[in-house]
């Protein structure tokens, strides 16, 4: 099986490459990809990140990965840049390399593959046509683009080609499958195919597993094009992957009418476990009272600490991921009065015991290959306590936020966190919308799993 590194331009067609990406992945090969800063105009850097299991190479900086150019150039068996937009390939048969992308471009040592998607007059255009000429001459494998409607409104030659075209091409320049329907148009050197009879319909197969419809009908339903499109982009990469998720405050009962609580809303929770399922995982929410709607069809109801620990001690050895957003109580009486307190005297002393630490208690039995996440939510010494938090727990990622700020934490919609990971590396969200910060953090977790199966 081959390592396949896809790279991301910045046309309206990158909306295709994931489902690209999941044909080859399907297919036992191992998926990397990079993106220009452009790129991300158009599809998020994470949606790549969830589909590949893998952190992207961005040339935007802020999603990084440690990988460096030359690491990933050596990693590729092959690299296919898809959408390849004019720019791209007018920087590449100029030998610039102004960003990581352009330098892994150069780097690279294996065959490279473009697919271009463009307006038809740019595609016509003598700069563009010398340039796909120029890069022809080196070897590179052009995937032509097909005639037809292009986003812009005008008809004519530019859309790039469907994924199972392009992946038919991909996987024949590996020797591997033929390219009946691709090879009049494919131009490089290289790429006669072989055995032009054979099965031609494997690939279609595998993209029919997209909710069993093909990338045209899924483009022709009712939905509204920007939601079709968001939901074929993103598909179900998580599928397989077990996701026990915790979220809200806990309430720890004083007699049958008062309780002891805090501020946690549960909206982080309730948003990681949404990105979770949204993105096909197959979630249990264990949640406090909340007052919140959940779309988790497993969502189970724990009201004290007690409870909490309860539901979570007896079921996260089934778990791939367990993410602990829950703010459950420190401290709770030993037992609730049977009967309301009467109000009596002037004073009223409560005696509180500490309750159990789910996590510690948890990470005590973790199995090889869980990740464990957790959430340190501070008002000061937020780096010292969250990572005291990382190693006492045996965590894998911590999620640390000031919860002295007004405008983000408790009860907003927006949070600002810093993940902290076991190997040392620190990433900061910056303020973002707490869905932001839940699809983040998933997927990190969902990287360390290994991904979906
Ligand atoms: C809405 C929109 C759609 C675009 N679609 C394309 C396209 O399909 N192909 C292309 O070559 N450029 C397209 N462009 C222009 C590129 O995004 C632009 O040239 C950009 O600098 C490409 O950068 P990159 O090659 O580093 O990704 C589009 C621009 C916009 C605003």
């Amino acid at each position: 099986m081959s390592n396949i590194l896809i790279g991301v331009s910045g046309g309206i067609a990158a909306y295709k490459t994931p489902a690209l990406a999941r044909i080859f992945i399907k297919a036992g090969h191992s998926v990397r990809f990079m993106m220009t800063e452009e790129a991300a105009r158009f599809i998020g850097p994470l949606t790549l990140a969830a589909v590949s299991g893998r952190r992207v190479s961005f040339s935007g900086g802020e999603e990084d990965s440690p990988v460096s150019h030359i690491e990933l150039a050596k990693w590729a068996d092959l690299c296919l840049v898809a959408p390849a937009t004019a720019n791209t390939i007018g920087k590449y048969a100029s030998g610039v390399a102004d960003s990581p992308f352009l330098s892994v471009l150069l780097a690279l040592g294996c065959p490279v593959a473009f697919a271009p998607a463009m307006n038809c007059n740019m595609l016509s255009h003598p700069a563009v046509r010398s340039n796909i000429e120029r890069i022809k001459s080196w070897g590179a494998h052009i995937i032509e683009p097909d005639e037809g409607d292009l986003a812009c409104g005008d008809t004519g030659k530019g859309r790039m080609k469907d994924p199972e075209k392009i992946a038919d091409a991909v996987l024949n320049i590996l020797g591997e499958r033929p390219v009946e329907s691709v090879a009049p148009e494919m131009s490089a050197g290289d790429t006669e195919p072989e055995t032009p009879e054979a099965d031609g319909d494997k690939v279609k197969d595998i993209l029919e597993e997209f909710g069993g419809r093909t990338l045209e009908e899924y483009l022709d339903n009712d939905e509204t094009e920007e939601e079709s499109l968001e939901g074929f982009a993103a598909g179900r990469p998580l599928e397989g992957l077990k996701i026990l998720v915790t979220a809200g405050p806990t309430r720890e009962y004083i007699d049958p009418v008062r309780y002891i609580s805090n501020r946690s809303s549960g909206k982080m929770g309730y948003a990681v476990a949404h990105a979770a399922l949204d993105m096909g995982a197959d979630v249990t929410l264990v949640s406090g009272e909340t007052g919140l709607v959940s779309r988790v069809p497993d969502t189970v109801i724990a009201v004290s600490g007690r409870d909490m620990a309860e539901a979570v001690e007896k079921r996260v050895s089934e778990y791939d991921i367990l993410i602990m957003a829950a703010a459950v109580a420190d401290y709770a009486p030993e037992s609730a009065a049977p009967e309301k307190i009467k109000k009596e005297g002037e004073r009223l002393s409560l005696e509180l015991v500490k309750t159990k630490d789910i996590l510690k208690e948890a990470s005590l039995n973790k199995k090889e290959g869980q990740i464990f996440i957790g959430f340190a939510a501070e008002t000061e010494d937020l780096e010292k306590n969250a990572l005291k938090k990382l190693f006492e727990k045996n965590l894998d990622i911590i999620v640390a936020n000031d919860v002295s700020r007004k405008d983000i934490g408790f009860d907003s919609d927006f949070n600002d966190v810093k993940l902290f990971f076991r190997d040392g590396k620190v990433s900061e969200t910056g303020k973002r919308s707490k869905k932001d910060i839940a699809g983040i953090i998933v997927t990190e977790g969902a990287i360390l799993a290994g991904g979906g199966k």
